[in-house]
């Protein structure tokens, strides 16, 4: 039996034991989706331009027209992608537990097109929309030729997701923050543990009584602090995980 194996093993015995599970996901189980992370340039038309500054308030401000059509690239490229196996194994999980919640830092969508009912977004949505003064949900954008289109109060709206120096959405923090203190085990899945406050999330887990499993090819900071680590990647393992547990119930 491999020492992958044998965690696996012990991962499942946890799982065996709970009662409410929370994952946090991070842009790793996308991966292999395809989904470059937004650190990738999308193609060479944007290579000239630091991420960093386009998906910023200030960003936005200076160049309204550019950001929008940075975010309809991305957009296009993540609407073309799929679930995989990661995501679809998470969804099946949640079928054996009555409290299950899944905390993401993505905003490609991914785990509500794999099933998963019960998901905090803690960085927004995509392909939600709001303006940009007065955070206005907008449910559908108006068909006009503006870029960025206009909210109905006058503001240029935006895409739904917290840019660099916004505050998180304070609704999606006390639901995670909540289900982080209930949960008997966590997973933690394909997050580098070093953007806050999501990278604390293991850490108020654990002080709350639970166990962290973590899922990721490298170590992270998170690995310290984990019961299991299983490493290797979220669509190889994840299926595998969940496999084993559902063999368990079946017995
Ligand atoms: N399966 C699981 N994990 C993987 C895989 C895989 N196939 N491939 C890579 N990883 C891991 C990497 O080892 C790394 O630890 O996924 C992690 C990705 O790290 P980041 O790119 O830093 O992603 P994340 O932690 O989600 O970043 C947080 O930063 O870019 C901003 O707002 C953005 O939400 C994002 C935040």
């Amino acid at each position: 039996m491999s020492d992958l194996d044998k965690s696996i093993d012990g991962a499942v015995k946890l799982l065996g034991t709970a009662r409410s599970v929370v994952v946090s996901t991070g842009a790793g189980i996308s991966k292999e989706s395809g989904i470059p992370t937004f650190r990738d340039a999308p193609n060479a038309l944007w290579a000239n331009y630091d991420p960093q500054t386009l998906a910023s308030p200030e960003g936005f401000r200076q160049d309204p027209a550019l950001v929008w059509r940075w975010y309809e690239d991305r957009r296009r490229m993540i609407g073309a992608a799929k679930p995989n196996p990661g995501h679809f194994a998470i969804a099946k999980l949640q079928e054996f537990f009555d409290d299950f919640v899944v905390i993401t830092q993505n905003i490609d969508d991914l785990h509500r097109k794999a099933g998963s009912q019960n998901i905090v977004e803690v960085h927004g949505n995509v392909f939600r929309y709001k303006c940009f003064d007065m955070e206005h949900p907008i449910e559908e954008l108006p068909d006009d030729d503006n870029v960025p289109p206009k909210c109905s109060c006058g503001s240029l709206i935006r895409p739904d997701v917290v840019w660099f120096g916004e505050m998180l959405p304070a609704s999606a923090l006390e639901r995670s923050f909540a289900s982080l203190e209930r949960c008997d085990t966590m997973l933690v899945v394909g997050t580098s543990g070093i953007v806050y406050p999501a990278a604390g999330f293991p850490a108020v887990a654990k002080r709350a009584g639970a166990n962290v499993i973590e899922v990721n090819p490298e170590a992270t900071p998170i690995t310290m602090e984990a019961d299991v680590f299983l490493k290797g990647p979220a669509g190889e393992v994840l299926p595998v995980l969940v496999e084993r547990f559902m063999e368990t119930r079946s017995e």
